[in-house]
């Protein structure tokens, strides 16, 4: 119970800043969980890997002294399922993401369900400044002091840590041989996906999923991301909408009425110790569905907290169970909250954590979002479920201006990594990556979801959520998402064996 209620406070906290205009930015779920917690919210099944260190360089584009200097990357190993280097058996990395490596890891089922299959050796590596991957002799307050220690953090960095530590791995293993083929979800699967392109002669192939590797500045719209939560809204029921749409001046309203706080208090049965304001409680209920709408799964999972399957689904029934005669608004918002901060049942009262300042969240992907990783989401037009809101580039630059006294670069990642008339470019130019996108998740509408030729792949769920087809099967998983994970393993099987042959060719 207090675990659930601490990373209410986090998960809250670190979208607080945006609670003043009662607007929430998303950021990718794994960003919203705080490394500690990830590690308390998860039980760790001892002797799934084996925990290592690598020696990596801090600054891998520059020949200055400072940049020599090194950090310990985690990296997490199982090599049970390993048919050897002799066999030249294949090597399955996963691309860690903004967070704690093990979470990911935990997180990463479809591996651990493969590597039998496939007798790969599996590598799970840690982005550096998140988990224990933290430059600076691993002090967390030195690393994130300022510009001047942050400045190391970046996906071409990290890009840069996961090809230097597999080069290096496999020249210990005397497997140059293996294939290595990447693996990664969300901003994980974006650096998958930038992997292969960048280190074709480390990866053979990449499966990229939930990648939206087209989320940046004049590639996808600002209000696409929004655009999808209403639709899986709607999609449910027309009056599952409505209420939702119609709550926010209904909060409003209270709240300025005489007494309305309390009223709150009491509807919302939050925490007598809190003060709270209606864009502080806006700002909790719009995490909670924009949350749900990303984690739709077709099972009861626990990925950010734990959810019933289907949980939109689940939301829109309790508010259309709930009579409309009156203004019954604030009840239905209340029986939404429930479901996805208290799912389990064992919350006594709703805990906002403070409103202080302090808690703006200085960890890794806010700098990562505040200099290359500039995003146009979160914008609301007026058929959004959220309050109407315009996406100004201005506002993050002048955000980020203010936090880190740093100018965001926003069209270097295009610059770095393309983007722009993606099919027409990589067309002829890349090969063997599976884009995998579940329609049900925001983060699809900057997703790839076009095959762009033969080993280019999109695979598309209609029904799908945030890199689902990643997480551990289970007994209740519907028919489509058996199929996508067959045929993301099929595909995987004929790179290498294509592979195999080319070696055979090359004698
Ligand atoms: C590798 O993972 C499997 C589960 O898939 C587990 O049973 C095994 O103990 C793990 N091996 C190591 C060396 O951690
Ligand atoms: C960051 O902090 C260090 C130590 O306090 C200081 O020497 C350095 O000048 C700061 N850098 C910036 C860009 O503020
Ligand atoms: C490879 O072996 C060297 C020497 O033991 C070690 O320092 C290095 O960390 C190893 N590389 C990896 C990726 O574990
Ligand atoms: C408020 O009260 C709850 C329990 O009623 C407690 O868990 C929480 O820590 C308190 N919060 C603050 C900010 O004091
Ligand atoms: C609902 O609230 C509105 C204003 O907030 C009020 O005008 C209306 O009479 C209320 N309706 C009922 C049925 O309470
Ligand atoms: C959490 O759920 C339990 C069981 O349904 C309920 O008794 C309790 O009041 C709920 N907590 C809050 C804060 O609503
Ligand atoms: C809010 O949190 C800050 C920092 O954790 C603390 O210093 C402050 O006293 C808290 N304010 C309230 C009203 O609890
Ligand atoms: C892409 O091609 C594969 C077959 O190679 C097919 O299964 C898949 O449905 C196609 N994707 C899209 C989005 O059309």
């Amino acid at each position: 119970m207090t675990i659930l209620i601490h990373f209410i406070i986090i998960l809250f906290s670190l979208l607080c800043f945006t609670f003043t205009s009662a607007h929430i930015i998303p950021k990718f779920p794994s960003s919203v969980v705080s490394p500690d917690l990830q590690q308390t919210s998860v039980s760790v099944p001892n002797g799934l890997y084996r925990t290592k260190f690598f020696t990596q360089i801090l600054d891998h584009f520059n020949y200055n002294p400072q940049s020599y200097q090194t950090f310990q990357q985690r990296y997490l190993i199982n090599d049970t399922y390993w048919g050897g280097a002799k066999k030249k058996a294949p090597i399955f990395v996963y691309t860690g993401n903004e967070g704690d490596i093990e979470w990911f890891t935990l997180n990463t089922g479809f591996m651990f369900e493969k590597a039998p299959y496939f007798n790969a050796l599996l590598v799970f590596i840690e982005h550096r400044y998140y988990g224990k991957s933290i430059p600076f002799g691993g002090n967390d307050e030195v690393a994130n002091r300022n510009s001047s220690t942050l400045g190391y953090m970046s996906s071409t960095q990290a890009l840069a840590d996961y090809a230097t530590l597999i080069i290096d791995l496999k020249k210990n293993l005397s497997a140059i041989d293996s294939p290595v083929v990447v693996f990664g979800g969300s901003y994980g699967g974006m650096l998958a996906a930038w992997f292969r392109l960048k280190y074709p002669h480390v990866a053979i192939g990449a499966l990229a999923s939930s990648a939206p590797i087209l989320q940046f500045l004049d590639l996808v719209s600002p209000y696409t991301f929004t655009n999808i939560v209403t639709q899986d809204y709607k999609s449910e029921s027309e009056n599952c909408y409505k209420v939702i749409k119609e709550s926010w001046k209904e909060i409003e309203d209270t709240a300025n009425a005489p007494g309305g706080i309390e009223q709150l208090h009491k509807s919302f049965k939050i925490c007598k110790n809190n003060t709270i304001t209606a864009d502080a409680l806006k700002g909790w209920l719009q995490t909670a569905l924009m949350y749900t709408a990303m984690t739709d799964y077709p099972t009861p999972t626990n990925f950010l907290t734990p959810l019933p399957a289907y949980p939109v689904k689940k939301m829109c029934e309790a508010i259309d169970s709930i009579s409309t005669a009156g203004n019954e608004s604030l009840t239905k918002m209340y029986a939404v909250a429930n479901i996805f901060y208290n799912y389990t049942g064992t919350v006594t009262c709703f805990d906002f954590g403070n409103d202080s300042d302090d808690s703006i969240d200085q960890g890794g992907w806010n700098w990562q979002s505040c200099t290359e990783m500039i995003m146009p989401l979160g914008g609301n037009n007026e058929e959004s479920i959220f309050p109407a809101h315009k996406w100004e580039l201005e506002d993050t630059l002048s955000y980020c201006k203010h936090e880190y006294h740093i100018v965001p670069r926003p069209h270097w990642i295009t610059t770095e990594f393309g983007g722009q008339d993606i099919g027409r470019v990589l067309k002829r130019f890349g090969s063997n990556i599976i884009f995998f996108n579940g329609l049900r998740d925001p983060w699809s509408g900057g997703g790839v979801l076009k095959n762009i030729s033969k080993s280019l792949i999109a695979i598309v769920a209609t029904e799908g959520a945030h890199h689902v087809d990643l997480r551990f099967s289970t007994k209740g998983d519907p028919k489509w998402l058996k199929n996508v994970r067959k045929q993301e393993v099929k595909i995987i099987e004929s790179w290498i064996s294509q592979y195999y042959q080319d070696l055979l060719l090359q004698g």
